[in-house]
């Protein structure tokens, strides 16, 4: 299990160009199946989850090629020979359960393990469930696993009674090729949703509403294959905008769009840091310490629950109390008592968090316990006093690509040791 060491107290400078989402490149590698040409995604940031579900996709017969020197994959799903993904990668990752949907749509069919809860939550699929039940598939639990089943899915009316993002896209590659219309109601709004109706109506589908909190998806006979530039990740964009803020730095963060990090910006901008938009870009500009800002998690278009850990490290060396409330998820606090280790006065209570600023925090090792966690962990090894040990940061490698090298091309003092 590899190490971060980091000695804090370096201010970042500089720039740094932001890779593709995450969070859009798994769908849409799920989405691939829905069709038996080939499908192109260019840019694509290979990280440890999109190795996992390319996995996942082998192992049901998709033939997918990766091009690591051009960032590109290719994926060709003409020759699916299971339509049950092997659970010991479905317990590796809870995103390969976006492969029922595209498997249950294209061939009527689909057994999968459940997916794991995970440090941040149960992360129950009821909301999917309710989809697939609602187009007519016979949807069957038992021994851990879900088995779908139907011959030809039938659009309907889907209200979601929270706007789950990942039900969103399992239920959009389900509707893609039912029969007739299918409306879902209280729908996530998230842009990967809206990337992921992109890609799939490049491929032929006919998909009206995304990124509102209603979709319509008119089922078409089949789709074929294309050619997709995933978005930035916004997530990984807001990381190092706070990691400028929180070492009173000034970095330009490129490849980003706008709109996606505008709930950031804003309480950025609240902290008292200078914030300068320009086209695909922003720099960040610290004005001193950061003056303490309250944040609630809401879907999107709110303040992104990704973002609250990473923001609580901020918030930790803040001039005054900020109250960080997560309504999202019912365990997302884990990072809490690591920051604690590092001097941060933090107290929860029930979903919200008091954060009292305190003037500094000290360097000690520290555990991450989930991707957002270990990236809040950086961020505060990055101004505490002295030397930062990280361990566990496979976490990191699932959501962060290359994040030492380019924390260190900003000027940061941080290595990674393997260790046995
Ligand atoms: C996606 O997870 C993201 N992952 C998460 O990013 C992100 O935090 C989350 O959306 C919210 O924005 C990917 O896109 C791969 P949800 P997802 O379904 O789809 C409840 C990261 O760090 N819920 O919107 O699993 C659920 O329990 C990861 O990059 C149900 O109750 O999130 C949770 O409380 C972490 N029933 C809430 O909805 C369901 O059937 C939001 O979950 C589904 C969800």
């Amino acid at each position: 299990m590899d190490s971060i060491i980091i000695s804090g107290g370096s201010k970042l400078t500089g720039k740094v160009k932001i890779s593709a989402a995450k969070n859009s490149v798994l769908p849409i590698i799920a989405a691939s199946l829905l069709c038996p040409f080939e499908c192109k995604l260019e840019d694509i940031p290979f990280l440890d989850d999109v190795y996992v579900i390319c996995d996942v996709l082998n192992s049901v017969g998709a033939n997918i090629s990766l091009n690591k020197k051009s960032n590109r994959i290719s994926i060709k799903a003409d020759n699916i020979t299971s339509i049950e993904p092997p659970y010991e990668l479905v317990r590796k990752m809870r995103a390969s359960f976006l492969v029922i949907g595209p498997l249950l749509s294209r061939f009527g069919r689909c057994r999968i393990s459940l997916p794991g809860g995970c440090n941040i939550g149960t992360r129950p699929i009821d909301l999917h469930l309710k989809g697939f039940c609602a187009l007519g598939a016979d949807v069957r639990l038992g021994h851990g696993y879900v088995e779908a089943y139907c011959n030809k899915l039938k659009g309907a009316k889907i209200y979601l009674d929270f706007p789950s993002v990942g039900a969103t896209e399992n239920i959009m590659m389900a509707a893609v090729l039912a029969q007739g219309e299918t409306i879902i109601e209280n729908a996530a709004e998230e842009p990967e949703v809206v990337d992921l109706s992109n890609f799939l109506n490049s491929m032929g589908a006919n998909i009206i509403g995304a990124g509102t909190d209603t979709i319509r998806i008119i089922g078409v006979k089949e789709l074929k294959g294309t050619t997709h530039q995933v978005i930035p990740d916004r997530i990984e964009a807001g990381t190092y905008m706070v990691a400028a803020a929180i070492t009173q730095g000034s970095v330009v963060v490129e490849n980003v769009i706008l709109e996606h990090i505008r709930p950031v910006i804003a309480k950025l901008q609240e902290a008292g840091v200078t914030v300068i938009e320009e086209q695909n870009k922003v720099k960040v500009v610290a004005n001193g310490v950061p003056k303490a800002v309250d944040i609630k998690t809401m879907p999107y278009p709110g303040f992104p629950t990704d973002m609250q850990a990473q923001f609580m490290a901020l918030m930790s060396i803040a001039k005054g109390t900020s109250i960080i409330t997560e309504t999202v998820f019912e365990n997302r606090f884990m990072h809490v008592t690591e920051l604690k280790r590092m001097g941060a006065n933090i107290k929860i209570d029930g979903r919200s968090a008091v954060v009292e600023g305190t003037a500094k925090l000290t360097g000690a090792q520290v555990k991450a316990t989930d991707l957002r966690a270990g990236a809040a962990l950086v961020l505060a090894g990055l101004v505490a006093e002295g030397k930062t040990e990280i361990c566990e940061v496979h976490h990191l490698d699932r959501g962060y690509v290359n994040i030492v090298e380019k924390m260190q091309s900003l000027g940061a003092n941080i290595q990674r040791i393997q260790k046995e």
